[in-house]
C-alpha cells in the first residue's frame, strides 16, 4: 500500500523522448486495490508510455511512481526487477512460448519467485504448481493445461496470459490493449475474465483499451489521455460527449472507429428513441469522419 492508500500512485509525471516529443505532460493518476481502471485515448496519446513508467520500464524525465512500498521512480535495477515480479504485464500480442504447455506457460509467472537454477531447468515445487493450476481454474481453462499453446484460439490465449500474470501473485496488473488481436466476442468474455479476476484478487488493474463501449462496460473507472495529459477522470456514466470530445480533440473519425457510433446508437435505443436520432447522429459521425481523413489514414483509433 503506498503512503495515500492506494496500490498505485502516480505524481506529477513527465516523459521527454530524446528527440525531444513530450509523450507525457504532469499526469497524476491513483489506483487502489481491486480497482478495475481502463485508459482510453487516441493513438499517441501516451497510454503505453504509462503503463511502461508504471512498472519500471520506463524512466520518466520527471514525477514519482509508487506501486505499493516500491518507488518506482529512483529504484535500483534490483528493486526494479523485484517489482516486475509482482506487476504482471499482459500484451495484446500474448507473449505465451508456442512449443510449451498452458501449464508451463502460466508457470513461468513463477520464473522470478524461483531460484535461478530450479528456474532454468523448469524445475517448479508442488506449490508452484498448485498456484498455477488455481491460475489457470480463475480463467476457466485447467482442462487445457497439457495443450500445447500454440494449438489455442487467440481469446484462449490472451486467457493463459492473464493466468500467466495472476501465477506472478501479482499487486497489479497492466494491460496494452490485451484484446486488440480479438473479435468482439473474445474481447468481451476476456474483459470479464481480467475484471472478475482482479476484483476477486482485489489486483489495481490498468487496461489500455481502443473500445470505449468495452471500456464502459467494464470499468469502475475511465481514465481520457489526450496528448500526454489525463482530460477525463471518472466513472463511466460520466463519460458524456462533451468528455469524449476532451479524449479524442473533436475528431469524429476517432470517435467513430472507438466505437461511440454504436454507444450512440445504443443509447438512443435504451432510450426508446424513434430510430431518427440515433440515425441522425450515426450520419453526423459519417460525414465528420469523411471531413478528417488523416485521423483515419492513421489508423488515429485501432
Ligand atoms: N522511444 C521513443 N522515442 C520518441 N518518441 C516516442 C518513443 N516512444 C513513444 N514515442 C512517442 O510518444 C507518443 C506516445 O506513445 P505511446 O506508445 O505511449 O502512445 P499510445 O497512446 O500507447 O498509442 P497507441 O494507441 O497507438 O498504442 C507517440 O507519439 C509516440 O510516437
Ligand atoms: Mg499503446
Amino acid at each position: 500500500m503506498t503512503k495515500n492508500g492506494s496500490c498505485i500512485s502516480v505524481r506529477d509525471l513527465r516523459v521527454v523522448f530524446p528527440n525531444g516529443h513530450e509523450a507525457l505532460r504532469s499526469v497524476s493518476l491513483d489506483v487502489g486495490a481491486g480497482e478495475f481502471v481502463c485508459v482510453i485515448g487516441r493513438s499517441g496519446a501516451g497510454k503505453s508510455t504509462l503503463l511502461r513508467c508504471i512498472n519500471g520500464l520506463l524512466r520518466p524525465t520527471d514525477g514519482t511512481v509508487v506501486v505499493e512500498d516500491t518507488t518506482v521512480t529512483g529504484a535500483s535495477a534490483v528493486e526494479r526487477r523485484r517489482l516486475q515480479r509482482r506487476v504482471g504485464f499482459i500484451f495484446q500480442e500474448f507473449n505465451l512460448v508456442d512449443r510449451l504447455s498452458v501449464m508451463k506457460n502460466v508457470l513461468a509467472g513463477r520464473l522470478g519467485h524461483r531460484p535461478w537454477l530450479p528456474s532454468m531447468l523448469y524445475y517448479f515445487s508442488r506449490e508452484d504448481r498448485e498456484i498455477a493450476f488455481r491460475s489457470l481454474e480463475r480463467v476457466n481453462l485447467a482442462h487445457k493445461a497439457q495443450q500445447r499453446a500454440d494449438s489455442l484460439s487467440g481469446g484462449e490465449k490472451q486467457r493463459v496470459a492473464i493466468a500467466r500474470a495472476l501465477t506472478q501473485n501479482p499487486v497489479a496488473v497492466l494491460a496494452d490493449e490485451p484484446v486488440a488481436s480479438l473479435d468482439p466476442e473474445l474481447s468481451w468474455s476476456v474483459m470479464s475474465d481480467l475484471r472478475r479476476t482482479a476484483v476477486e484478487t482485489k489486483i489495481a488493474t490498468l487496461v489500455n483499451i481502443h473500445d470505449i463501449n468495452l471500456a464502459r462496460a467494464f470499468a469502475d473507472r475511465i481514465v481520457g489521455v489526450a496528448d500526454g495529459t489525463i482530460v477525463f477522470d471518472g466513472p463511466p456514466g460520466d463519460l458524456d460527449e462533451e468528455a469524449l470530445t476532451r479524449v479524442y480533440k473533436g475528431s469524429a473519425a476517432a470517435l467513430a472507429l472507438a466505437g461511440v457510433r454504436s454507444a450512440l446508437r445504443q443509447q438512443a435505443a435504451d432510450d426508446d428513441l424513434a430510430d431518427g436520432p440515433a440515425r441522425a447522429a450515426d450520419d453526423t459521425l459519417t460525414a465528420a469522419a469523411a471531413q478528417d481523413p488523416d485521423a483515419m489514414a492513421s489508423g488515429a483509433v485501432r
